[in-house]
């Protein structure tokens, strides 16, 4: 482990989408690279953490150095992150499913030759970013979310914040003209109790460096 400012500090990180199953060979997801939550990762064990890495089936490769959870639902990623607690600081960046499929096939669904499609139902999943955030007992000391809207993203990302119970919530705007979805570079407004603060446009490598230091700062002044 590197020596740093969070030498000693246990952060779960999550990142990556989810896969919620349809049957065996289908499956329903977010659009996520695992960019952020892995440039994110890196920066907080550069500055000496101990990371849990709790990932979806990300399109980037893990971070080295770093204790690696493979999930594929979320169902799966809400018990690797309470397996992993307890943490000085849990940071979701999983761009999680809101539902998963509770009629999903043990065989590979078959056009039945009617023409008519199959009906899917959903169920909802748990949401792990408010239930660390408002965990009765061992809450990390800081909960940090991410929010990616496509329009009032300051009013959604404010009201997500309050909703959810999280410390801070890292805004962004992910709408298509913005290039930031699957980019290299991310523009966020990073909400905490004192309000909104705004950062340039930068390479997801720099916004995460940047993150780290803010938690490092957090976690040191909370003592
Ligand atoms: O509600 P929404 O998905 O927009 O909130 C985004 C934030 O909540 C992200 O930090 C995401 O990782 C987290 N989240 C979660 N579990 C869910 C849904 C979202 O941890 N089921």
């Amino acid at each position: 482990l590197t020596e740093g400012p969070l030498s000693g500090r246990h952060i779960v990180v999550t990142s990556g989408p989810t896969h919620e199953p349809i049957d065996p060979v289908r499956y329903i997801a977010n659009r996520s690279s695992g960019a952020q939550g892995t440039a994110l990762a890196c920066a907080l064990r550069d500055l000496g953490a101990q990371i849990t890495f709790v990932t979806g089936p990300a399109s980037v490769p893990p971070p080295a150095g770093v204790k690696v959870v493979r999930v594929e639902t979320a169902r799966q990623m809400q018990t690797a992150v309470q397996e992993a607690l307890p943490a000085d600081a849990a940071v979701c960046a999983a761009a999680v499913a809101d539902w998963h499929v509770l009629n999903a096939g043990q065989q590979k669904m078959k056009k039945d030759g009617t023409g008519r499609a199959p009906a899917l139902e959903f169920g909802e999943n748990p949401d792990i970013l408010a239930q660390v955030s408002q965990m009765p007992e061992g809450r990390p000391a800081l909960v940090v979310g991410f929010a990616a809207e496509t329009e009032k993203v300051m009013e959604h990302a404010t009201v997500k914040r309050a909703r959810k119970g999280c410390d801070w919530i890292v805004a962004n705007d992910v709408s298509p003209a913005t290039g930031i979805m699957g980019g290299s570079e991310n523009a966020v407004t990073i909400i905490d109790a004192q309000g909104p603060e705004t950062w340039p446009r930068l390479a997801k490598e720099e916004v995460a460096r940047r993150l780290a230091q803010r938690i490092a700062s957090a976690l040191t002044t909370k003592e």
